[in-house]
């Protein structure tokens, strides 16, 4: 590819090399890295646009780079590198570092996204539907958006970085990014299409073409003030010793209604034992290697086993199941509560670790349940001490609100339901073990309930 910076035109051929083995340093240490644990042994450039010239007070440039690591092919992160002489103080967290070497020779280059300019002119460029170098922006012409909106970077823990202009808009620019649709912005444009109200409508979103190859880099979308996600919310109430149902009905409620319009907008399938059987082969497979990792899980993985096969034998039985596109990864910290006490739902990228195809195929929506279920069982382990019978509560609450608006509870498909929060559940034992030991016996403590199939 050529290693060239689009936008003035000039080309930079030493650009990534003077970059290169600072970035080796600091990509790793960022908590969107995908690869951790491995060392970065080098970048290949996939797209470069200047966006600032780099003799100006303040340089930036769009990078989207492959991060090169052994046994795997690299991820491609998107990058915004502000370069100035040297950094105000409360640009510090932003460093870099130093460049020694090559174009940008004796200058500070930093991640850009903390620094008020840039942030700026990404918006005007959302705004205005700007082409710039490999930028394309796009934007919904019934919105209206404000210039001189003032930008701040979110502080939360996240897997991609995300803008607050203004406390009305949020720009999430997306970190690893792949080539093709992504559902973060495929389904609440779906959505939106459909009038459903529990999603935030993009309002402009930016791609970045690549040798006929579209990567969605960014999605701005209206801010909810003063919401509280479902998480820190179910923590509050837990430390309270409140009671959470009411707020799990409407979980329900709202999931249901995203559901409902999903399958509505976008194509369904239907799933019968020549689709099931697959789906149970690739479930088993994860149990076996789990167990394989964690000791403890071995004592149950034979009644693990059970809740995939019960499901492979009723699709042998003729059984079959409706399959819609999903959220993909909903738990309650994807779940927002704005001060009306709507909810709304965010972050529809799936599992960003699955290849995109399949994240992007019609599901059971019971996925997406199993996930809300797991999640106020993590919240009710979580807390001191802990509350199983406030997770049980909730759990049939949000099942409830769930019927209520789909016509179907959940519980009444009890092999699916089980053997997809059984899967979750392995997920979570293996990620646990490897991230956070301390955290093993939440998911364990489902396991051990799966296991003996005590439902839900
Ligand atoms: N429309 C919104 N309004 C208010 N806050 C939001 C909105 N979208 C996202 N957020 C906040 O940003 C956080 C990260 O957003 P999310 O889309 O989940 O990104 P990530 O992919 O990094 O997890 C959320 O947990 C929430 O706190
Ligand atoms: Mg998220």
């Amino acid at each position: 590819m050529a290693d060239t910076v689009t936008r003035s035109g000039t080309t930079s051929p030493g650009l990534l090399a003077s970059l290169d083995p600072l970035l080796r340093e600091w990509l790793p240490r960022q908590r969107w890295f995908a690869g951790k644990g491995r060392p970065v042994t080098g970048f290949s450039q996939v797209a470069a646009t200047e966006l600032l010239p780099a003799g100006a007070r303040i340089g930036l440039y769009h990078l989207l780079l492959r991060a090169h690591q052994p046994q795997s092919p690299g991820d491609c992160y998107q990058l915004l590198i502000g370069v100035r002489e040297a950094l105000p103080p409360r640009l510090a967290p932003a460093l870099i570092g130093h460049v020694t070497s090559g174009p940008l020779a004796g200058r500070t280059v930093y991640d850009a996204l903390y620094d008020t300019r840039p942030a700026e002119l990404l918006l005007e460029a959302l705004r205005t539907g700007a082409r710039i170098g490999a930028l394309r922006c796009e934007r919904d012409p019934e919105q209206r958006i404000r210039s001189g909106l003032v930008p701040r970077l979110m502080t939360a823990e996240q897997s991609n970085s995300s803008l607050v202009y203004g406390d009305t808009f949020i720009l999430k620019l997306l970190r690893r990014v792949v080539p093709g649709v992504n559902p973060d912005l495929e389904l609440p444009l779906a959505l939106a299409r459909e009038h459903c109200p529990r999603v935030p409508a993009p309002t402009a979103w930016m791609h970045a073409d690549v040798d006929g190859d579209a990567y969605v880099v960014g999605v701005l979308q209206p801010f909810v003030q003063g919401a509280a996600d479902g998480w820190e919310l179910a923590l509050r109430e837990l430390a309270k010793g409140e009671d959470f149902a009411a707020e799990a009905r409407a979980l329900g409620r709202a999931t249901a209604e995203v559901h409902r319009t999903l399958a509505r907008a976008l194509p369904t399938a239907t799933l019968g034992r020549a689709q099931i059987q697959p789906l149970v082969d690739g479930m088993v497979v994860r149990l076996d290697a789990a167990a394989q990792a964690v000791p403890a899980l071995r004592p149950y993985a034979p009644a693990l086993r059970t809740a995939f096969t019960a499901l492979a034998d009723l699709a042998a039985e003729g059984h079959t199941w409706t399959a819609q596109r999903v959220h993909g990864d909903l738990h309650l910290g994807q779940c927002l509560r704005a001060p009306t006490g709507e909810w709304s739902l965010i972050d529809f990228e799936g599992e960003p670790a699955r290849p995109l195809a399949e994240r992007r195929m019609p599901q059971p929506a019971v996925r997406d349940v199993a996930g809300m279920l797991r999640s106020f069982d993590y919240a009710a382990r979580s807390a001191d001490p802990p509350a199983p019978g406030w997770a049980h509560t909730c759990r049939a609450a949000y099942c409830s609100g769930y019927a209520e608006v789909s016509g179907a509870d959940p519980r009444t498909d009890p092999v699916l339901l089980r053997a997809l929060e059984t899967d979750k559940a392995v997920y979570e034992v293996v990620y646990e073990a490897r991230h956070r030991p301390d955290w093993l016996p939440v998911p364990l403590s489902a396991i051990h309930r799966l296991a003996a199939a005590d439902l839900p």
